[in-house]
């Protein structure tokens, strides 16, 4: 985890300009003992995401089992020119960048004025972004490292100044918010966005055989993603989980439209993390992430309720997953 903030001259360096705003650790340890103190216990979404969560989500979407990231990526491809047309011009930012896989299309469709990708994974939106400049050298382009759920303002930069911003979520990223959560998330992106659109894709429910094995695939990458969650913590808050002492599971909720991820203690035990003890009962779940699963109408209501008017929506040929685009009302 890196807390300075950097910045790269690109005439000089090939790397990517990228600002690290990286929740401290002291916030980390906050994050920590509000979540473990809740019931049942639960830890934000982001913290999966360091440098090796993020190679590992990676390689989760090179899964048979998870074919959202190919379907997200072969309809943005397919309906790019439409899409661009709908969207209009300006600078892209995009929340939860990743490796930035999905953009290329908008990138070559929309000529964007700038590229502006954010991420809580700092070397991973380093390597990323610097990747995308080398095939797209006449976009310039920006990495915030930051949890783009709390940050209030993106930072002045020469880049964002005076121009239209279009907002780019995809990968069902908002599913891993609570309802309620998710509301105040996309609120909070019209803000940033400042009348700007969002191109929101959203995953929609499906089979339980075909949600579980999506995260918790046979060969165990979606249980090595989720007990990662527990390294990063020894590493950067100095805990001593022993990650193996607890089982991964994934549970499609119906009633709740949501795949819930989980480590379930495999015993009772006792978990030091930067000088707190926690006791862990033998089956006791943490809570690793979410999944919320929206059907096109659920999209709709969720949108409006966050004050964002819902323009239409492209979806795949098995209508398995959808990009919304929202527009902030007049
Ligand atoms: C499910 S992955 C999706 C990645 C990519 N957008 C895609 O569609 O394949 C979520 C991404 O968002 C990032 N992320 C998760 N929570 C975040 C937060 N609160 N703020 C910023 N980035 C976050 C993760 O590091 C990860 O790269």
């Amino acid at each position: 985890m890196t807390t300075t903030s950097q910045q790269t001259d690109q005439t000089t360096d090939p790397t990517t300009e990228l600002i690290d705003l990286h929740p401290p650790a002291a916030d980390m340890q906050q994050l920590v003992r509000i979540g473990l103190n809740r019931c049942p216990r639960q830890l934000p979404a982001w913290f999966l995401y360091d440098e090796e969560g993020s190679r590992l989500f990676d390689r989760i979407c090179q899964l048979p089992e998870y074919s959202l990231t190919r379907t997200e990526i072969a309809l943005l491809e397919a309906r790019a020119p439409e899409i661009a047309a709908a969207i209009g011009d300006g600078v892209i930012i995009e929340f939860g960048a990743g490796s930035a896989k999905k953009v290329g299309p908008l990138l070559d469709a929309i000529h964007p004025a700038a590229y502006v990708a954010l991420d809580i994974s700092a070397e991973h939106l380093r390597k990323a972004t610097t990747a995308l400049q080398q095939s797209h050298p006449g976009v310039p382009m920006l990495g915030i490292c930051c949890d783009h759920s709390t940050l209030t303002a993106l930072p002045e930069h020469p880049l964002l100044r005076d121009q239209r911003r279009i907002g780019f979520f995809p990968g069902s990223s908002l599913g891993n918010f609570e309802q309620h959560d998710a509301v105040r998330v996309l609120r909070h992106f019209k803000q940033l966005l400042r009348g700007g659109p969002l191109l929101l894709g959203l995953d929609q429910p499906k089979s339980k055989i075909r949600l579980e094995a999506a995260y918790n695939d046979a060969t165990g990458i979606s249980a090595d993603f989720a007990r990662n969650l527990l390294h990063r913590l020894n590493a950067d808050l100095g805990a001593n989980f022993d990650p193996q002492c607890f089982a991964y599971q994934a549970r499609w909720q119906a009633d709740q439209q949501r795949v819930e991820m989980a480590l379930i203690s495999s015993c009772n035990q006792v978990v030091r993390i930067a000088g707190d003890r926690w006791t862990f009962e033998c089956d006791e779940p943490l809570i690793t992430e979410y999944s919320l699963k929206y059907s096109p109408e659920r999209a709709v209501a969720l949108a409006q309720q966050a004050g964002w008017r819902w323009v239409r929506r492209w979806h795949d040929p098995d209508d398995d997953l959808s990009l919304h685009l929202l527009e902030a009302p007049d």
